[in-house]
């Protein structure tokens, strides 16, 4: 036993499975060498004081200007910060700088798909904030009754999310009242960045995980109109050194949105519609069927008895999901997949539900994983 056997092991068998887990993403493989490169081994330290502490960090600060730069025009925002080495550090990293001991903020329900992070008992219970939740229905907020002042900081985090929440109208009544408003859109990253979503043009803040629907490494990002001074605070704050190897590949990834974001986005979009639509029509209800099921690369099942004896089984036949019962369409969509590969793959879901035997189902299903390993929409296609 070692740990490169362990790696193998996990490699070798992910390999041949179809991953529908709506948190996780594939790289390219230029993105997942730049991981390697020197840049892992290094630290620079901007802005300490009056000068950065390290030396040697020519070619670093080099990258953190042209990266910074390439998410401001990706996003179509003024200032951006690459250095959160996670959305959850993201977050924390803003409501820190946003908010004092014993502030109010507002955020997303759970039971509307809200983040759980951002729930009292977590990040807010550690920063000594209030929380009160909107509700939000097939992405229409419901702001009855919300009194805006009471807040500190408004912070909307879907993370169940086949309707993005509509957020145009609070973003305005947070504006008016000169209160910052977050959108944290980990999940839709990637969707954002091909245009599929939309957000407001002079969104004060957006930040997330580059990893989700974002086809990038594991990481965050703050994407900012206002409250750019986020920036600096972060530094020895939240982050000291943010993993300059890791920054090197999201930026190669955000080269990869800025050529083939489009494309990737629409084609996800579609392939969770067309594979919402199959397993419906199969008999395995999918929640949103009056909207066509999903404007994202989220599905939510409904839930069922033995929704978890299900799962299960749906892994032991090399179909990863999470315990939600959300399915994600951004990795197969990645591996070229399209609306056919969608439909056979709701025939093979179906197989399970309808308990087939699992080794023959996973046989078909190692067979379709194995033909869809090239990694698209990137510079050079892996065959
Ligand atoms: C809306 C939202 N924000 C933040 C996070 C945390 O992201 P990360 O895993 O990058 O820390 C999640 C995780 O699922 C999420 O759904």
């Amino acid at each position: 036993m070692s740990v490169k056997d362990i790696v193998k092991r996990h490699e070798e068998w992910r390999h041949r499975c179809l991953n529908l887990i709506a948190s996780e993403n594939v790289m390219s493989d230029e993105v997942r060498t730049l991981l390697t490169s020197d840049l892992g081994h290094r630290y620079s330290l901007r802005h300490y004081i009056d000068d950065n502490f390290y030396r040697g960090t020519k070619y670093i600060e080099e990258l953190l200007d042209y990266g910074e730069a390439l998410a401001c025009k990706l996003f179509h925002v003024k200032y951006s910060d690459l250095k959160p080495i996670s959305g959850h550090i993201a977050g924390l990293s803003t409501l820190m700088f946003l908010t004092n001991y014993g502030d109010s903020i507002l955020t997303l329900d759970i039971e509307s798909g809200g983040y759980p992070g951002y729930t009292k008992d977590y990040l807010p219970n550690r920063l000594g904030l209030n929380v009160d939740y909107i509700k939000c229905n097939n992405g229409e907020l419901d702001l009855d009754g919300i009194d805006i002042n009471k807040y500190k900081v408004v912070i909307i985090a879907p993370s169940l999310v086949t309707f993005p929440p509509r957020i145009e109208k609070l973003s305005k009544i947070c504006k008016e009242s000169n209160i910052p408003f977050v959108y944290d859109a980990s999940h839709i990253l990637g969707l954002i960045a091909g245009n599929a979503i939309k957000v407001p043009d002079d969104i004060d803040i957006m930040l997330g995980s580059t990893h989700k629907s974002f086809p990038g490494p594991q990481g965050g990002i703050i994407l900012m109109n206002r409250y750019e001074d986020i920036s600096d605070f972060i530094t020895l704050k939240t982050v000291d050194n943010p993993h300059y190897n890791r920054i090197a590949a999201l930026i190669l990834a955000m080269e990869e949105m800025s050529e083939f974001g489009r494309a990737y986005a629409e084609q996800i979009v579609k392939n969770s519609k067309t594979l919402a639509r199959s397993l419906d029509d199969k008999g395995i209800e999918v929640l949103g069927r009056e909207l066509d099921y999903t404007e994202t690369h989220q599905i939510l099942l409904k839930q069922f008895d033995n929704s978890k004896e299900f799962i299960y089984k749906l892994e032991e036949a090399n179909i990863i999901i999470d315990n939600g019962l959300r399915l994600g369409t951004s990795e197969v969509t990645r591996r070229g997949m399209k609306e056919n590969e969608m439909k056979h793959i709701a025939e093979l879901i179906y197989k399970v539900y309808d308990n087939a035997d699992i080794s023959t189902v996973r046989k078909e299903i190692e067979g379709l994983a194995s033909t869809f390993n090239a990694i698209h929409f990137t510079f050079t296609v892996r065959s």
